[in-house]
């Protein structure tokens, strides 16, 4: 694994559970932690559960005791260390979003083609039971012909003024603001839950411009600098943006960090033909669905606690209505990606979906910029020209 701060925290207590909570062939060793700073990642790898560490993430991809890397570092550095590992036959396990740029996503898909290893993205939220069972209820026609899907992604944890500027506020580091990082949560979910985007219309916005210096200290929480200078933010605070799907439903979604007293708001509601589902991260183990067929009179949204023992993945856990956390839809990714390595395919979302997103990122990008719809395919069709 290559870095060892949120995600870092998040990733290792997945692959330390997994073995606990899911009988599989193979199951993850924590062979070797990287990080820069050598008293630091020690301490990370003691903490953790790693049997040795580098300080030099070039070092690991060196070593043969290591098939698999796990990349939970920022958005610029992921590029490289996905396509050095892929050239080295490592799987690749990424972050969202997997690049700065859409050019840059299509490299990392063309590496991870060619090498035959597997690569996945780590879009956790799918793998909250109740969004996979939403999935199996729309896969079955229960919901009908799509008509809408209304996802927002709301959080406030920058709203002071006085929050610095950590590498999440700058361009040149994570490549956009709210939209790439919760953004491109909602979109994994509507792509998975609707199907392709074909077009977008989206507008960005940065409330605040200006912050003083600092890093950020684990979760979502940041330190000052002394120095405390002033610096300009490079990023949208927040991002609204509307779409037209392949398959002819509109979706309108909202990401933003200004949203106060939302702290991870990852909510989305589906309409079909049929019925609708609504679900709330924070709220996680439940699903309201809505069946258009039901008895007249009793009618309306009624909340299934998906617990259930034939519940996507909750035959892992414990007994209905015993309920599981955020992080135990990582568990049931890295399940997904052991499956995937002792088999030799690469589950979704993979690389071609972390391609897929970074396109309807960059068209927002573009849309907000030029005040125009941008065409998903045709813009994936101009930027693969470059490659
Ligand atoms: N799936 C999710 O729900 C989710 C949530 C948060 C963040 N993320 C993504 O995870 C990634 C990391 O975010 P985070 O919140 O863990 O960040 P963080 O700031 O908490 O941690 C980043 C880690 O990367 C290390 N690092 C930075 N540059 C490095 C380099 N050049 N070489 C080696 N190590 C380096 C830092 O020292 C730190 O350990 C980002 O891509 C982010 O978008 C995903």
């Amino acid at each position: 694994m290559i870095g060892y701060q949120f995600m870092g925290k998040a990733h290792s207590h997945a692959y330390r559970d997994l073995p606990f909570f899911f009988d599989l062939n193979y199951q993850p060793v924590q062979q070797a932690i990287a990080g820069r700073n050598e008293q630091a990642v020690k301490v990370a790898a003691d903490k953790m559960g790693y049997a040795s560490y580098e300080t030099d993430w070039r070092k690991l991809i060196e070593r043969d005791d290591i098939d698999l890397i796990d990349i939970v570092t920022p958005n610029n550095t992921h590029t490289e260390m996905a396509i050095a590992a892929l050239e080295a036959g490592k799987h690749v396990l990424c972050e969202k979003p997997i690049a700065l740029s859409l050019l840059d996503a299509e490299r990392m898909l063309e590496a991870a083609k060619k090498s035959g290893a597997v690569h996945m993205v780590s879009h956790n939220y799918r793998f909250a039971p109740a969004v996979q069972f939403a999935k199996k209820l729309i896969n079955e026609g229960r919901l009908g012909k799509i008509y809408h899907v209304r996802a927002q992604y709301l959080q406030d944890f920058v709203m002071d003024p006085s929050f610095p500027l950590v590498w999440r506020l700058k361009k040149e580091v994570t490549g956009s603001g709210a939209l790439g990082d919760i953004g491109a949560h909602i979109i994994d979910l509507a792509r998975f839950l609707v199907g392709e985007i074909r077009e977008v219309n989206g507008m960005l916005e940065t409330f605040i411009k200006e912050r003083p210096s600092g890093e950020m200290s684990g979760g979502l929480s940041s330190t000052t600098s002394e120095a405390e200078q002033m610096g300009e933010v490079t990023v949208d605070d927040a991002a609204i943006f509307m779409s037209r799907f392949e398959n002819g439903a509109l979706g309108t979604f909202e990401a933003t960090r200004f949203a106060g007293g939302n702290r991870n708001g990852n909510r989305f509601e589906i309409n079909g033909e049929k019925g609708s589902i609504r679900w709330d991260l924070e709220n996680m183990n439940n699903l309201e669905v809505f069946f258009a067929d039901d008895e007249e009179g009793l009618q309306g949204f009624r909340t299934i606690n998906v617990t259930e023992e034939s519940h996507p993945y909750m035959s892992n856990y414990w007994p209905a209505g015993h309920i599981i956390g955020y992080e135990h839809t990582f568990l049931n990714l890295f399940s997904e990606l052991m499956k995937g390595i002792e088999k030799g395919y690469s589950p979704e979302p993979n690389f071609e979906d972390g391609a897929k997103n970074q396109a309807v990122l960059e068209a927002i990008q573009l849309s907000a910029e030029s005040r125009q719809w941008v065409d998903i395919k045709h813009l994936r069709e101009e930027t693969r020209k470059k490659l």
